[in-house]
């Protein structure tokens, strides 16, 4: 979603703004603009890439050493010029850069036309900058009283920064539900959604929290909550190294992360599993092991591609620690009205830590008393900070809009959680838990394998890339892999793509078969194994085309299926984790051919901070 970054200190702003919007361009935008303030404040905005706002701005002045820039993903008016930030109020006394939705402010718009306002954009941002404006005229108050008073006008959420001429050594930063980040240097100060355009100039951060503000100048930074008296600052240590956030050598992020997971998953689970004592220890988990083991029920609410890591792991916790599991989109629990009571433990999945359907799930879960634990792969993000208690995917920045070493990570944290319930209840014997920790050890060194088969990815890739539909299909733990293959061949080559549980073909899908569209099968030797082959033979009778995702060396599906991609022979538990590889891979090369841009697929954002 939108992107936020600013700089106060005795560098060139301007560079370090660009730069950082170029760090943030991976979150999904359509404009982009900066305020610099050198005296006057000088706003240039553009609607595209980061490059056409450079291209723009290339030959003025942009020398200054207090500036804010903005990546924006349209909530309020479309894509342009003029509604792109920062937004400036109207007499020019405030420029602000917002992230967030301000719900109420058509009331607030009316009531400031009815005062003789006048407005320029469509957004609901310059209506804020017009209500700053308006109650620092009309009530002769400081700057920083003029921006808290206005925020306690606002219904919705958050994270801004505000400039004002009125007082140019001050920059102004809040929160309310939408992350904000402040760099820690030596007499400067750095602002940003995410630590990504910090993280080369200094690894100490503060995370702002809800209804924080900032008061930001050169040689000071002080922090207030506009609730309560006092705000607890923790100054933390950035786990994020700059190799992280750069390609590489690699031609997109995506294909970097898909070929990082060998590694991914290891730090995910190294240290946790102990093969010597055949244990798994999960350090966040440790005090609310009990309630966890105890558990009636387990409802995993997430988005996206971590709800399909959650379908997962209902097969896995149902199957090894035998606790009913239900999986909610946390867009439709949270208006649901969900049943749940404090024996019940909820489990929040997130990438970002920063979903807004998810950290909103989480609040009223815990209002009904649940547990509520978090799986997060950004450390010191708000869902990790929400929840009571939970584990970190050690995945590593994931800068791909597409999802994919995230969903490996948390696959792999589910798994080790199923596994330790599993054990802690006697429903693993020793026997099997030391076959599966084994296992788990294994798996990077079999996703190296498939990872190495690359070459005949692009070559199936090429065959299908003008395809207009593809099925992926699955049964038992494949069936949420299909949903995910479908989902990140959808979402970056713009083909359509459906999952489907592969017995349920029959009850619609099937009418749509024909020598176009490629049906793709996750059909490795499992105690299904016998009906997946009876659907493929299904499709080639209708003279489907398949792509079938097999274990090394079996023949039947050979002789039946035009292309086979072999998976190394894996406990049936941990399938999910070397299946998906190939379907990354697939998606990712279609894409490439089609001239898509992978890393920013149209319309999409990698950390969805809008309800
Ligand atoms: C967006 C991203 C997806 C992600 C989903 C949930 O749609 O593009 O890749 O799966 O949000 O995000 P989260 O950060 O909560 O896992």
């Amino acid at each position: 979603m939108c992107g936020i970054v600013g700089y106060i200190g005795s560098q060139d702003a301007y560079p370090i703004l660009i730069k950082g919007l170029k760090r943030l361009e991976y979150r999904g935008y359509d404009s982009a603009g900066v305020a610099l303030l050198n005296g006057d404040i000088s706003v240039y905005k553009k609607k595209g890439k980061v490059s056409e706002l450079e291209d723009y701005v290339r030959g003025k002045d942009t020398s200054c050493t207090i500036g804010i820039g903005h990546t924006r993903w349209a909530t309020h008016g479309e894509p342009s010029d003029l509604n792109a930030h920062p937004h400036q109020s109207e007499k020019g006394l405030f420029t602000i850069i917002h992230n967030g939705i301000i719900e109420n402010y058509a009331v607030l718009k009316q009531g400031l036309i009815e005062h003789g306002m006048s407005f320029k954009s469509e957004t609901d941002t310059e209506v804020l900058a017009n209500l700053i404006e308006y109650i620092y005229t009309t009530q002769q108050v400081s700057v920083e009283n003029a921006v808290g008073l206005a925020l306690k006008k606002v219904i919705g959420a958050y994270g801004l920064v505000v400039l004002s001429r009125e007082d140019p050594n001050l920059m102004i930063a809040a929160r309310r539900s939408s992350p904000l980040v402040i760099g820690l240097g030596s007499n400067e100060y750095f602002i940003a959604s995410d630590a990504t355009p910090i993280v080369e100039y200094t690894d100490r951060v503060i995370y702002l929290n809800n209804d924080d503000m900032a008061l930001i100048r050169r040689n000071e930074l002080v922090l207030k909550n506009l609730t309560s008296d006092g705000t607890s600052v923790n100054i933390q240590t950035l786990d994020l190294g700059i190799s992280e956030i750069e390609k590489q050598g690699y031609d997109h992020f995506m294909l970097k992360e898909i070929f990082e997971q060998p590694r991914s998953i290891k730090d995910t689970f190294r240290g946790r599993i102990q093969p010597e004592t055949n244990e798994i220890r999960l350090g966040g988990l440790h005090e609310v092991k009990d309630k966890l083991v105890g558990a009636r029920r387990i409802v995993i609410i997430a988005c996206g591609t971590s709800w399909h890591a959650g379908l997962v792991g209902e097969y896995l916790l149902e199957d090894m620690a035998r606790i009913p599991v239900e999986v909610e989109y946390a867009s439709e629990f949270r208006y649901r009205n969900p049943m749940i009571g404090p024996d019940d433990v909820v489990l929040a999945i997130s990438q970002s830590g920063e979903t807004a359907d998810t950290l909103a799930a989480i609040q009223l879960a815990k209002e009904s008393g649940a547990l509520v634990l978090g799986i997060c792969n950004v450390a010191g993000s708000s869902i990790s900070r929400e929840t009571h208690a939970g584990v970190y995917t050690h995945a590593g920045a994931e800068i791909g809009v597409a999802s994919t070493k995230a969903f490996t990570a948390q696959v792999t944290v589910l798994t080790m959680m199923a596994m330790m319930i599993g054990k802690e209840k006697g429903l693993l014997d020793e026997e099997r838990f030391a076959h599966l920790i084994r296992e788990l050890n294994e798996i990077p060194g079999k996703i190296e394998k498939i990872l190495e088969q690359n070459e005949e990815f692009v070559r199936i890739a090429k065959i299908y890339k003008d395809a207009t539909n593809a099925l992926y299909l699955g049964r038992g733990v494949s069936f949420p892999v299909a949903l995910e293959g479908a989902l990140k061949l959808k979402e970056i080559s713009y083909i359509h793509a459906e999952g489907y549980p592969a017995a349920e073909m029959k009850h619609g899908p099937i009418a749509l078969i024909d020598q176009n569209m490629p049906v793709v099968f996750i059909a490795t030797r499992d105690s299904s194994y016998e009906k997946i082959v009876s659907n493929i033979q299904e499709v080639k009778a209708r003279n489907g085309v398949v792509i079938a995702i097999v274990t090394e060396g079996d023949e039947t599906i050979r002789g039946m299926a035009d292309h086979v991609i072999e998976i190394p022979e894996t406990d049936d538990s941990l399938i999910a984790l070397p299946t998906v590889i190939p379907l990354q891979l697939i998606a990712y090369h279609i894409a490439v051919m089609r001239g898509c841009n992978v890393d920013q697929p149209r319309n999409l954002a990698k950390s969805v901070t809008v309800e």
